[in-house]
């Protein structure tokens, strides 16, 4: 149908006849005298319709030119020629394509959006063939691809082997809630969708596939935010015989490989390291965005015996902590902008947030201006200034809770600062966050949960240990961390049947439990299974990151809602009743006030 793609006309064409197909991105009828922009999926060339009695039918041409509307599928014949008034914007802009015959392949009906009027995200996302169709998207989905391409290309020069594991299968516990799907065959039986290959990557490596990857599809029942689908995509990797030095070392090599095939940039080498503690402490986060300069100080021992009950109680409290921020430059913050950030930390906890303006370091208490300055005393003031390190125009906020929730709230404060007063610099910040917590306690629930999952190895070997440390027992596991956002996460497995059984009874799974949802993975493991460790990475967050946008649903070519339905097909949708019985599946009536 065509000779050349319209994004890719060039000077070396002109005076040569092409034949491109596209559709009609802007169509200007300026009297006799036509001009369309015609657009694929390379980009966009100039159409010319102009008066030449030389053309045969060329009044024909005119005619039909004048009559094209937005997104009209078009092919356009004609001869390339140099433009007179060239247009810098796009690579196509030093020439023209003066059209001898044009033909309407399908005429579009008037669109329920244009794209340039900035549409809601649910219109694009109902009529998503049209948004996929404006180059910002086309774009975006190309970093994605080409994200992928690279991957494997490195994963496959290397000797990783990639295998399919099902879809259909049994729960494997990640944190989320499972997708279940009947079973026709089997009355009142479920399949489980996967939250992840995890045990099946495990089994392949008892199974002496000693180096495994896959690009596989993930399902999880959880609420969804900007970062979160129900179903997304993770680089999944297991290693055979290797401690988790030789797993980071290797996937750190791939996603700097990576980063500098897709994006020419390059990531520092190796990439800076932080314990999970020392990265809570430093900047209230398990995943710290290091582009941002600010740290935390904490200042419970400079508080511990001061007047402001707020502190001094959390101070002294076992579990307490009582951490500063200083912002630099932060004193020209209005009481509103301050306010607004005690509602944002609030949403992360907070039940209030203290702060302090230095106006003048010189001059001590007179220098400051703060709701708490009456209830410390002159030697607090001054070493909170120099702990934290505050000057003349900075601003120091202030919180104290229970540890987790200071660091937390903390956390949050951090970085929406950071985003507002243009303080995170433009760079790439990966890190390894390590040493994670290997348990953490449930209030609700009254028992341990995993940190990472219940296959993770704890650091020390011996059951009995682990079980008399639980509380500070410290994992084996590891999560990738870039400009703020967890792109991966892995670990060594645990690769002995007893520690397995031992680690599923500290997190309330008894014997029988264990044996009725993971006896296959205990018996393989009986088995010869060799050590094994491996991350898996989220390929829609990298995307994300690589096109320079916020939601991963920018990198999806068919995403659900945050409210979890896909707006162009109608999913979730009722099915007939025919079909529910097959299934064996009965609907029960909603129950009076639930949703
Ligand atoms: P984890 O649960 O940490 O580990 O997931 C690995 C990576 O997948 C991405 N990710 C998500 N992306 C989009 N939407 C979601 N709902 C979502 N959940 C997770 C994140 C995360 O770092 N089996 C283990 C891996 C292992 O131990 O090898 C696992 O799934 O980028
Ligand atoms: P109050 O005496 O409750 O008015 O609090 C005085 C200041 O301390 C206010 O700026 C509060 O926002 C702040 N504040 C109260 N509770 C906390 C907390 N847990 N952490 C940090 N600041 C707090």
């Amino acid at each position: 149908m065509r000779t050349h793609f319209c994004g890719l006309v060039n000077e070396a064409l002109i005076g040569q006849t092409v034949t491109l197909c596209g559709w009609a991105d802007v169509a200007r009828d300026l009297g006799g005298l036509c001009f369309i922009d015609l657009r694929d999926h390379e980009g966009i060339v100039q159409i010319v319709a102009e008066p030449d009695a030389a053309v045969d039918g060329n009044a024909d041409v005119i005619a039909t030119a004048a009559k094209v509307g937005y997104e009209d599928c078009l092919r356009v014949t004609g001869v390339v020629r140099r433009r007179q008034s060239v247009n810098p914007k796009i690579p196509t802009g030093q020439v023209e394509v003066v059209a001898t015959r044009i033909e309407v392949l399908n005429k579009a009906e008037p669109l329920p959006f244009h794209a340039h009027e900035n549409p809601g995200e649910d219109i694009r996302l109902k009529y998503r063939y049209l948004d996929l169709r404006t180059p910002k998207m086309q774009q975006m989905m190309r970093t994605r691809i080409k994200l992928v391409q690279a991957l494997r290309r490195w994963l496959d020069a290397r000797g990783f082997q990639d295998i399919e594991t099902p879809i259909l299968t049994k729960a494997t516990p990640e944190g989320a809630r499972d997708f279940l799907v009947p079973a026709r065959m089997h009355p009142g039986e479920f399949y489980a969708l996967p939250q992840s290959p995890q045990l099946f990557k495990q089994i392949l490596m008892v199974a002496g596939f000693d180096r495994y990857y896959q690009i596989a599809r993930c399902f999880r029942d959880e609420a969804l935010r900007a970062d979160r689908q129900l179903e997304f995509t993770q680089l999944d990797m297991e290693f055979a015989w290797v401690s988790e030095r030789d797993v980071q070392d290797t996937t750190e090599t791939l996603i700097r490989d990576v980063f500098r095939e897709v994006m020419g940039v390059e990531l520092e080498n190796p990439f800076p390291r932080l314990t999970y503690a020392e990265a809570m402490r430093r900047y209230g986060s398990d995943k710290p965005d290091l582009r941002i300069a600010m740290e935390f100080t904490d200042i419970a021992e400079l508080v511990k015996g001061c007047e402001f009950k707020v502190f001094s109680d959390w101070a002294n409290h076992a579990d307490g902590r009582v951490v500063a921020l200083r912002v630099p430059g932060g004193a020209t913050l209005s009481r509103k902008q301050i306010d607004d950030y005690g509602l944002h930390a609030a949403k992360f906890g907070a039940k209030g947030l203290a702060w302090m303006k230095v106006d003048d370091a010189g001059k001590g208490r007179d220098g400051i201006n703060s709701p708490i300055a009456k209830f410390l005393d002159d030697a607090a003031l001054a070493s909170i200034l120099t702990a934290t390190g505050a000057q003349s125009g900075d601003l120091v906020f202030f919180g104290a809770s229970t540890w987790k929730v200071a660091s937390d709230f903390m956390g949050a404060l951090r970085v929406k600062l950071g985003k507002d007063l243009g303080l995170v610099t433009d760079s790439w910040a990966p890190l390894w966050v390590t040493d994670f917590p290997m348990f953490e306690w449930d209030e609700e629930a009254n028992r341990f949960v995993a940190l990472h999952h219940p296959f993770t190895a704890p650091a020390v070997d011996d059951v009995a240990d682990l079980r008399a440390n639980a509380m500070t027992a410290v994992s084996r596991g590891y999560d990738m961390v870039l400009n703020g956002n967890e792109i991966g996460g892995g670990s060594i497995r645990i690769h002995n049947s007893a520690m397995q059984s031992a680690v599923f009874e500290l997190l309330g799974i008894g014997a029988e439990e264990a044996e009725a949802k993971f006896g296959f993975l205990l018996d393989a493991l009986k088995f010869g299974a060799p050590p094994h460790g491996g991350i898996a990475f989220g390929i829609d967050r990298i995307a994300a990151l690589m096109a320079g946008t916020e939601s991963i649903r920018d990198v999806i070519a068919f995403p659900k809602t945050t409210t979890a339905q896909c707006l162009m097909t109608g999913a979730p949708s009722p099915v007939p009743d025919v079909q529910l019985a097959d299934v064996h599946v009965s609907i029960r009536p909603k129950e009076k006030g639930s949703e």
